[in-house]
């Protein structure tokens, strides 16, 4: 596996093997957002040169307050183009009483606790009374938070963005059991099997909350558009009328556009394809505790390899709002598919 692991407090970068590297020293020009490389031309170029060109990046971001971080007009077109950005010092602070309850029981079956800041609704856990009140409390705390943060951080977006779940997710991700399907161990881009979000992108802020010091490890794949040429071949367009039946069979809550059913179709196929998922290039962050990180998910090839205790909070995003919506999986599927997709 060509693997890279960055060490953001020592800012050094090291390389597993460079074995994979010289497999992948084709001839062939691959493009990644505003970074090219053409192979042919600069044979010297470095594992490390090829991996910046080819897998999504981490724009660091300084500010230690969620209403007054750094908000540099060039994070945005970062953001849009594949990065993730990267907030070090800015931690998001819990309360002993909070931290009380922080506990993988917290959960039963089910992977997060979830919460609803539109209607005040938790889900996902079994603690009731003064527990469950706490609970509630912190998840609605940091989803006002995380709302002030990207209205400051991505201006565009403020009063256009939809709030949608937040999470608190206690449990251990190495080891965890879970179907491949729902492995997030895996490298994969999101989409939601419920929810179509037709075109919309899947903004997420994250906060590792872990309260030993614990990181959050995470695999960061190819860039989207790589992805999606990768396995275009194996996805369809569903028939006519399978959206209208999964409508009133009550799988999804709305009708799932053709793009919804490509993105859970890549979705799939990444996670089932287990050569990819050692040989593709990619690149080991560790998020340290006490950091906040912002990505389209939707875009940005992702896995969550270990950690406990951390905080999220998603966001709709409508094509309108964002700089440059050629750059949004919806846009980039339907150039390579040739036709519209919602
Ligand atoms: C995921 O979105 O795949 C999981 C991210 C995480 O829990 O760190
Ligand atoms: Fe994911």
């Amino acid at each position: 596996m060509l693997e890279i692991v960055a060490d953001f407090k020592t800012a050094r970068v090291r390389f597993r093997t460079e074995r994979a590297v010289r497999l992948r020293l084709k001839p062939t020009r691959r493009i990644h957002g505003r970074r090219t490389v053409n192979l042919r031309q600069t044979p010297a170029l470095r594992p490390h040169d090829i991996i910046r060109a080819l897998v999504s990046q981490i724009t660091t971001v300084g500010g230690a307050a969620w209403d007054a971080p750094d908000a540099s007009p060039g994070l945005m077109p970062a953001l849009e183009g594949g990065d993730v950005l990267f907030l070090p010092a800015l931690a998001f602070d819990v309360a002993p009483s909070e931290l009380r309850l922080f506990s993988p029981d917290l959960v039963g079956a089910a992977k997060n606790v979830s919460f609803d800041p539109r209607s005040g609704r938790l889900g996902g856990t079994s603690l009731d009374g003064a527990d469950r009140a706490c609970l509630r409390d912190l998840l609605a705390r940091f989803s006002v938070s995380a709302s002030a943060l990207v209205g400051r951080v991505l201006p565009a977006y403020r009063d256009r963005f939809e709030l949608g779940r937040t999470s608190f997710r206690p449990v251990e991700i190495a080891g965890r059991a879970s179907s491949w399907r729902k492995d997030d161990t895996r490298l994969h881009v999101d989409s939601f099997p419920a929810t179509p979000v037709r075109g919309k992108r899947i903004l997420r802020v994250f906060s590792n909350v872990n309260p030993d010091a614990r990181p959050r490890t995470w695999r960061l794949g190819e860039d989207f558009e790589s992805v999606a040429r990768r396995f275009g071949g194996l996805i369809r367009v569903p028939l006519p009328g399978s959206a209208l039946f999964l409508r009133l069979l009550r799988v999804t809550k709305s009708r799932r556009s053709p793009f919804d059913a490509l993105m859970l179709q890549l979705h799939d196929r990444m996670k089932a394809d287990a050569d990819y998922q050692t040989q593709t290039p990619q690149l080991r962050v560790d998020f340290p505790a006490g950091s906040t990180w912002i990505a389209f998910t939707d875009q940005v090839s992702h896995a969550a390899m270990a950690g406990q205790y951390q905080l999220e909070q998603t966001f709709l995003v409508p094509l309108s709002a964002m700089l440059d919506e050629q750059r949004s999986p919806l846009r980039v599927l339907e150039r390579l598919i040739g036709r519209p997709l919602v």
